[in-house]
């Protein structure tokens, strides 16, 4: 067994659910803090060393009663970037003092916290100058890319002040199995697919020549599981994506052609406020550099086995 006892926050979540697959079976005791405001309880794996809160990560109490009896912590829990711009106070709330206080309580009840894992967004380099972006870049201009980067600079406080065993993991775009397009706030490849199995017109904002960095779910997953326990990746932060620049146009015609269409009605919408990044592709080498993780799987390969996932084939 790798782990011990685990504390998963946002585990109702999409990335949330499918890391939990991955530690009821290597942790002794795995508890859960998501407050459903965008999770789904049907999420989460049914196993006997689980216990579920249905709560905020705000609750101080909760937090001073959960973290002593736990050795790693996954922070996961947060308002996304569509919400946030909807309610920049309730942002501030849950990923910055949601994460700040997960940290302050980390602190003082976690005697033998081996890892304090913050899961961070490649939302943080805006619309970068800089094509793959490297950690070292930054442009904040959404309330999201700003909570979540603050937060991060408290992870290096407490990483520097007290020496908590921080790790930072900045993903960029990820899909696949478990994402739920029942979810209104679920990705760009969860909504293609929703859109042509129930028979409405594509949907996409501006003119589907800007890009994104798709990194399927089961890569993101297994950065997750080698970082949260290799010494050297304490304190550090790092990108995971693929590298690799998809426009959403050429991803909107790779999802039609696994769905065994030649062509597909498709709508365009002007942009939304959050929409408003031309190119996106993360530098993932430090990492490789780091610990050898590398996405295994093209979008092709991520494509098809999401559309095999909701045809009802595997697991999630
Ligand atoms: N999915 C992506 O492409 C992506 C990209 C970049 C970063 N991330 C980061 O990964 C993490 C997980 O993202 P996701 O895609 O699974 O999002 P998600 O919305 O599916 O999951 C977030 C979970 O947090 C829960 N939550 C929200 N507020 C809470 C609160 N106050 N207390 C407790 N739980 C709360 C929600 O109910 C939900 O289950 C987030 O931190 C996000 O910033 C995800």
């Amino acid at each position: 067994m790798k782990y011990g006892n685990v504390l998963v926050t946002g585990g109702a979540g999409f990335l949330g659910s499918q890391l939990l697959q991955r530690l009821v079976t290597k942790a002794k005791h795995v508890y859960v803090i998501d407050d459903l405001s965008t999770g789904n309880r049907a999420s989460l794996p049914k196993a006997a060393n689980l216990t579920f809160y249905e709560d905020s990560i705000t609750n101080e109490k909760l937090l001073e009663t959960v973290l002593p009896k736990v050795e790693w912590i996954f922070h996961l829990a947060c308002r996304n970037l569509v919400l946030s711009a909807q309610d920049l106070r309730s942002d501030l709330d849950v990923n910055l003092l949601g994460g700040f206080l997960l940290l302050q309580k980390a602190k003082d009840y976690c005697p033998n916290l081996k890892r304090f894992v913050y899961t961070s967004t490649a939302s943080v380099y805006g619309n970068a100058s800089t094509i793959p972006t490297p950690e070292s870049y930054y442009r904040i201009t959404l309330p999201y890319s700003a909570s979540k980067f603050s937060a991060e600079h408290y992870c290096q406080v407490f990483y520097h002040m007290y020496n908590l065993p921080v790790t930072i993991l900045r993903f960029s775009n990820v899909y696949g199995p478990g994402q739920l397009s029942s979810n209104p706030y679920c990705g760009v490849i969860a909504k293609f697919f929703e859109a042509i199995m129930s028979g409405d017109p594509i949907i996409i904002y501006d003119d589907g020549t800007q890009t994104r960095d798709f990194t399927f779910v089961e890569d993101a997953i297994d950065a997750v599981i080698a970082a949260s326990t290799h010494p050297t990746t304490v304190g550090k932060v790092y990108n995971i994506g693929t590298g690799t620049e998809t426009r959403i146009n050429q991803l909107a015609d790779t999802v039609i052609q696994i769905m065994g269409y030649k062509a597909y009605p498709t709508r365009f919408l002007p942009g939304r406020e959050v929409d408003k990044v031309y190119r996106r592709a993360v530098d993932p080498t430090a990492l490789q550099t780091d610990i050898a993780w590398s996405a295994r799987y093209s979008i092709q390969e991520g494509i098809a086995k999401t559309y095999h996932w909701l045809k009802g084939g595997g697991s999630v």
